[in-house]
C-alpha cells in the first residue's frame, strides 16, 4: 500500500468539498478503507431475534472475511471466522439455517454451536480438538441488535453501548421478527451510499413517497448549523422525555454515531403512504403514535428508524469500489400476523421505493465521478452538515490510522 499516495490525497482534501475522485473509485483506496475501517470497527452484523432459536444460523461477508453468526444452546449469540480448522473450508455454505452442530461439509468435522470441536475423524492420539475449535469474531448483543468486530482487538463498544441502550429499550427489539428483508447490490462505492444518507437535499426530487412522512428539515438528517440543536427541535425531544423516552440530540464526540427521536411530518405516524401506523400489533412500548423515528447511525455500517409501530434496520456492506451491499430489515412484533395486523405491502411499500430511488441516485452519483473531468464540488452547508459530517469523521479516522504507518515507514 502506498500509504504516502494516500496522504497525499488527505492533505490537499477541501473541507466542506466532496472528496476527490480516487476515494470513490481506486481498489487501493477501497483496500486500504477496508483494512483501516471495516476491519477494525464494530459493525452492525443482523437484528438478534433473526436467530430464532438454538442453533440459527446467519452468514456474512465482510471484505475477505466470512462470519458465521450463530446462537448457542445457552441461547447466547456468537460469531466465528467461517473458515474450518482442518483445512479451511467455509463451514457454513448457506445464507441462513438451523443446525444443532456445526459440521464442515469436506470431511465432516463437526463443532459446538459455542465453536468447540466435537468431532474429528482418525486424527491420531496425539491430536487435541480443545486447540482446533472455531475462531472466534468480537461480538456483542446490544438491545436486540448484534455487532461484530473482526480485529484482533476490539475498540471500545461500552460508550456506544450505554448511550445506545436507554434510547432502544423502549422498542423492545428482543420481542421483534423481521417481516421482511431485501438486499440490494448499489453501483457505487460504500462512501456515496453513506453521503447520499446522511442528506435530505436530495428528498423532494427524488422520493415522492417517503417525503409524505418524512420532513423537509436539514436539521432532521444532519447536525444542525453549528451542531445546536434547533428550538422545534428540542421541544420534541422534551416532550417525548417527558414520557420516559430518551430522545435528545447525542453524536458523539469521535462523530461515529449518532442518536435523535426526529419528529416526522406533521399529522404521521409512520412511514406509510398515508401517514398512518402501519402496524396494529406494535413493537415497543412508546406511550404516543406521534413520537417519530428515533433515528441511529453508527459508521461504517449501519442506519436505523425505530417508529411508534415497526422499526427498520440497514446494514451497508462494501462489495467493490463501485459497488456496496444494502441489507433492510423491516422489524415487526413477533405477535404481530400479517394480513390481521398489517399489511405488507403497506409496511413495506414506502422504503422499497425509496431504497431503489436511492440506489439509482447513487449509481448516477457514481457515473458521473468516474469521468476524468469530475473534481469535488461544494457541499451545501446548510442541506448538507450530515455528509460534512460523515466525510470529516472518514477522513480523520483514516488519516489518524495512517499516522503510525507513516512514521514507521520513515
Ligand atoms: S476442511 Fe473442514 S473438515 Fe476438512
Ligand atoms: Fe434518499
Amino acid at each position: 500500500m502506498n500509504t504516502s499516495k494516500i496522504n497525499n490525497l488527505l492533505a490537499r482534501r477541501q473541507p466542506g468539498y466532496s472528496l476527490e475522485q480516487g476515494f470513490y473509485t481506486d481498489p487501493d483506496l477501497y483496500q486500504l478503507d477496508l483494512e483501516m475501517i471495516h476491519y477494525r470497527e464494530w459493525l452492525f452484523a443482523i437484528p438478534a431475534c433473526e436467530l430464532e432459536k438454538p442453533g440459527s444460523y446467519v452468514t456474512h461477508q465482510v471484505g475477505a472475511y466470512g462470519v458465521v453468526l450463530v446462537r448457542g444452546a445457552d441461547n447466547q449469540i456468537r460469531a466465528f471466522h467461517n473458515s474450518c480448522r482442518h483445512r479451511g473450508s467455509v463451514l457454513c455454505t448457506a445464507k441462513k439455517g438451523n443446525n444443532p452442530k456445526l459440521v464442515c461439509p469436506y470431511h465432516q468435522w463437526t463443532y459446538e454451536l459455542d465453536g468447540s470441536l466435537l468431532w474429528a475423524r482418525d486424527m491420531g492420539p496425539d491430536f487435541d480438538p480443545k486447540h482446533h475449535g472455531l475462531k472466534p469474531v468480537h461480538c456483542r448483543e446490544l438491545a436486540g441488535l448484534v455487532y461484530i468486530c473482526l480485529a484482533e482487538d476490539a475498540p471500545d463498544f461500552d460508550s456506544f453501548a450505554d448511550l445506545a441502550h436507554p434510547y432502544l429499550a423502549a422498542h423492545d427489539l428482543g420481542n421483534a421478527k423481521v417481516a421482511h428483508e431485501s438486499t440490494i447490490i448499489e453501483k457505487g462505492n460504500w462512501k456515496l451510499v453513506w453521503e447520499n444518507n446522511r442528506e435530505c437535499y436530495h428528498c423532494g426530487g427524488n422520493h415522492p413517497a417517503l417525503c409524505r412522512s418524512f420532513p423537509d428539515d436539514p436539521s432532521v438528517t444532519g447536525i444542525g448549523e453549528g451542531g445546536e440543536t434547533p428550538a422545534h427541535l428540542q421541544v420534541h425531544f422534551d416532550r417525548c422525555q417527558g414520557a420516559g423516552l430518551p430522545s435528545q440530540f447525542h453524536l458523539s464526540t469521535d462523530g461515529q454515531y449518532r442518536l435523535a427521536r426526529m419528529p416526522l411530518k406533521a399529522g404521521a405516524k409512520s412511514y406509510t403512504m398515508d401517514g398512518k401506523v402501519a402496524v396494529n400489533r406494535w413493537l415497543g412500548r412508546v406511550p404516543f403514535d406521534d413520537t417519530g423515528a428515533l433515528m441511529k447511525f453508527h459508521y461504517p455500517t449501519t442506519w436505523n428508524h425505530f417508529l411508534p409501530d415497526h422499526a427498520l434496520v440497514f446494514r451497508v456492506t462494501p462489495i467493490s469500489p463501485t459497488e456496496t451491499e444494502v441489507c433492510t430489515k423491516w422489524l415487526v412484533h413477533k405477535d404481530a400476523v400479517e394480513g390481521r395486523d398489517y399489511d405488507l405491502q403497506r409496511l413495506t411499500e414506502v422504503w422499497t421505493a425509496t431504497n431503489e430511488e436511492d440506489r439509482r441516485v447513487v449509481e448516477d452519483n457514481q457515473q458521473g465521478i468516474n469521468s476524468p473531468a469530475y473534481g469535488p464540488g461544494p457541499y451545501s452547508a446548510l442541506q448538507e452538515s450530515g455528509v460534512i459530517q460523515f466525510s470529516d469523521w472518514y477522513c480523520e479516522t483514516l488519516a489518524a490510522r495512517l499516522a503510525p504507518q507513516t512514521q514507521a515507514a520513515e
